[in-house]
């Protein structure tokens, strides 16, 4: 990892003097919105105290992309909500302005390429976790559908026995044999299932790992699962 770029360093460097000049000063209070993603004012503003969060909103779901705390640059234009989520300090100018003073210091163009970088990692990982997720819910799909045409209640919850290897699973479902694994473990982990040897499995809770699966599982089959697990 390079050094973490300090705006610091170039605002005390000769090129550096005056940089402020042509911003103002914006004081925002804990909660309250810097860019609300419509008509908000364009510009460009340095974080000098506080912290803020970026984040995205869709139907009901709220998504935090990263934080900018202080020293960090961030624009208006991003597409991006950001909130203070603490007592925070700006300096803020027009987008005009911050060319020309990119012009006069160009190291400050590093910032740029930091936060940037910052935003970027932020984003694949959350895709990742995307990713993730979905793979999380065809394997709990894969049991849900296995426990109900091979599953026999016991006191524990569904018992049943899958003769596959990880491997075997992961081409089943469309992954590979590492992010199966991964999400298994974390379903078992989580206490959707338990695992004895390598293929005895336990479903220690149907309609849990039903829902978790709900993405994933039309409407209509809900309903059926559960009813064919055949009692020992
Ligand atoms: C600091 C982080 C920044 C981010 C995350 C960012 C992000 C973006 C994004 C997503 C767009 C595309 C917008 C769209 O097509 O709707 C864009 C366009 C643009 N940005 Fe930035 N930007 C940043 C900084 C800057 C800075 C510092 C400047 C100039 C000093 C700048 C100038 C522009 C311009 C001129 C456009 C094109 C607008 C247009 O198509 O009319 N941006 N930026």
């Amino acid at each position: 990892m390079p050094p973490r770029f300090n705006i610091a360093d170039v605002l005390t460097s000769p090129s550096g003097e005056g940089f402020f000049n042509g911003f103002n000063v914006r004081k925002h209070d804990k909660g309250s919105m810097i860019c609300t993603g419509e008509g908000d004012e364009n510009g460009v503003f340095v974080v000098m105290g506080g912290r803020l969060k970026v984040y995205l909103v869709g139907d009901e779901r709220e998504m935090t992309l990263f934080y900018l705390v202080p020293g960090d640059i961030f624009c208006m234009h991003s597409g991006c909500l950001i909130e203070a989520v603490e007592k925070s300090e700006l300096r803020f100018t027009d987008i005009r302005t911050f060319s020309k003073k990119l012009e006069q210091c160009p190291a400050i163009a590093f910032g740029l390429v930091s936060i940037l970088g910052r935003a970027i990692m932020s984003c694949m990982r959350t895709i990742e976790d995307l990713m993730f997720h979905d793979i999380k819910q065809r394997i709990a799909w894969f049991f849900v559908d296995r426990a109900s045409s091979e599953g026999k209640a016991s006191g524990t919850g569904i018992t049943l026995s899958v003769e596959l290897t990880i491997e075997e699973i992961a081409n089943l479902i469309g992954s590979s044999r590492q992010t199966t694994s991964t999400a298994l473990n974390s379903l078992i982990k989580e206490g959707y299932i338990s695992r004895k040897g390598r293929t005895d499995y336990t479903i220690l809770d149907m309609p849990r790992l039903t829902t978790a699966a709900a993405g994933r599982l039309p409407a209509e089959e809900w309903s059926s699962v559960g009813k064919k697990i055949r009692p020992v």
